[in-house]
């Protein structure tokens, strides 16, 4: 069990010093992810592991406005598919990509606590709930 435990500690590790470079940067270098890995004796692919899992930690440059559409379950009954398509068409992105003046980048996560009013969202830490095409609409344009 000592392996496990160490293991446990470096992955908490390893997690709190990603999550600080997410808050400095915007994201996860590749030369500080090697730092970690070389400060802690562990391999640059447990660290990446850790850095990709994570949807609230990112790899590469976001844009200003951080769009997090949620795509678990009750969202999907809810027809998360069409706020995806929306934001799509207002931005002309597609999840994992950035729009070209760096204002917006679109991704996918996980269940942001608001099933009850679904389909949701996140932009940056804000949640917007109960979403239609034309909410969408109005949200971005506030963003812009
Ligand atoms: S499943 Fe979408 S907010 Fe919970």
């Amino acid at each position: 069990m000592p392996e496990v435990k160490k293991k446990t500690k470096e992955h908490e590790s390893v997690l709190v010093l990603l999550q600080e470079a997410q808050e400095k940067f915007g994201y996860i270098p590749e030369d500080f992810m090697a730092n970690v890995a070389r400060s802690l004796d562990i391999s640059l692919s447990e660290v990446f592991g850790v850095a990709t899992f994570y949807s609230f930690l990112t790899c590469k440059p976001l844009g200003r406005n951080v769009i997090r559409v949620c795509k678990s379950l009750p969202c999907c009954l809810k027809d998360a598919q069409m706020i995806i398509e929306s934001v799509e068409s207002e931005l002309r992105i597609k999840p994992g990509e950035t729009t070209t003046d760096g204002k917006f980048s679109l991704t996918l996560t996980n269940c942001v606590g608001a099933c009850d009013k679904a389909p949701a969202m996140m932009i940056n830490d804000d949640t917007y709930t109960d979403l239609t095409p034309g909410k969408i609409s109005q949200i971005l344009k506030k963003c812009k």
